[in-house]
């Protein structure tokens, strides 16, 4: 299975900067490693993408079902954009008062149009029980058809944007608690990524660990180091 790379690009960045970053991008080349790049909505226009190895994704989506949602995206707008992956119950949105039950609306409302869900799921403090997230994750998954391989992406709140990571030990003690939770579910597998404070210092040391790849916030910005974990990931 190709390892997947998810960039959330959150509330950064500007015309200028994502030029340069799609010049780049469609330059790229690799053999075995998807990308997917989460921009801003309103820059979605922007991210003409050449590159058979890269899709578009976005950081959010409506839960709703009906047009009377002012300031809220839809799937059938996204689609228009050719997007492809939804970030879906990050921690930032979580902090703004997202509860498991509308992230489950909106892993359905993916589902149900043809969009790939990457469902943030993490425990707040380091001294939190893991078992915390997996109730995230049932949650998140709740009454969607089984034949899914859902998109999980560990990112321990403690860790996003702080410099701290957890030991490699910690991130494959979870990761099998998750994947064991989806086949306990009745789903056939998921695909596991982390989150977190990644560089390309750290990154090597991270992937050693049971994942299937990372979603990377901070450093995505910062394009030549992106690229230097994709093709660090890529070789390996
Ligand atoms: P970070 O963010 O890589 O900047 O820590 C990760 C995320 O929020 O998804």
């Amino acid at each position: 299975m190709p390892k997947l790379i998810v960039a959330n690009y959150k509330m950064n960045g500007s015309k200028k900067l994502y030029a340069t970053i799609i010049k780049k991008i469609n330059k790229l080349k690799v053999m075995d490693t998807k990308i997917v790049l989460c921009p801003p909505f309103v820059y979605l226009d922007e991210f003409r993408l050449k590159n058979r190895f890269v899709s578009l994704g976005c950081q959010d989506i409506t839960n709703e079902d009906n047009s009377k949602s002012t300031g809220q995206i839809s799937p059938k707008m996204l689609l228009e954009f050719q997007v492809e992956y939804v970030i879906v119950g990050h921690s930032e949105r979580r902090k703004l008062g997202e509860k498991d039950e509308q992230i489950n609306e909106k892993v359905k409302i993916c589902l149900n149009n043809g969009l790939q869900p990457i469902i943030c799921v993490g425990e707040e403090k380091k001294s939190d029980k893991l078992d915390s997230v997996l109730f995230q994750v049932e949650q998140a998954i709740k009454n969607t058809p089984k034949n899914i391989i859902p998109i999980i992406a560990y990112e321990p709140v403690w860790a996003i944007g702080t410099g701290k990571l957890p030991e490699v030990s910690r991130i494959n003690r979870m990761s099998k608690k998750i994947r064991t939770k989806i086949t306990d579910l009745g789903y056939q597998n998921c695909i596991l990524l982390y989150g977190g404070s990644i560089n390309s210092n750290n990154f090597k040391e991270i992937m050693l660990s049971q994942i299937d790849g990372l979603l990377l916030g901070g450093v995505s910005l910062r394009i030549d180091e992106f690229i230097k974990i994709v093709k660090g990931i890529d070789d390996d």
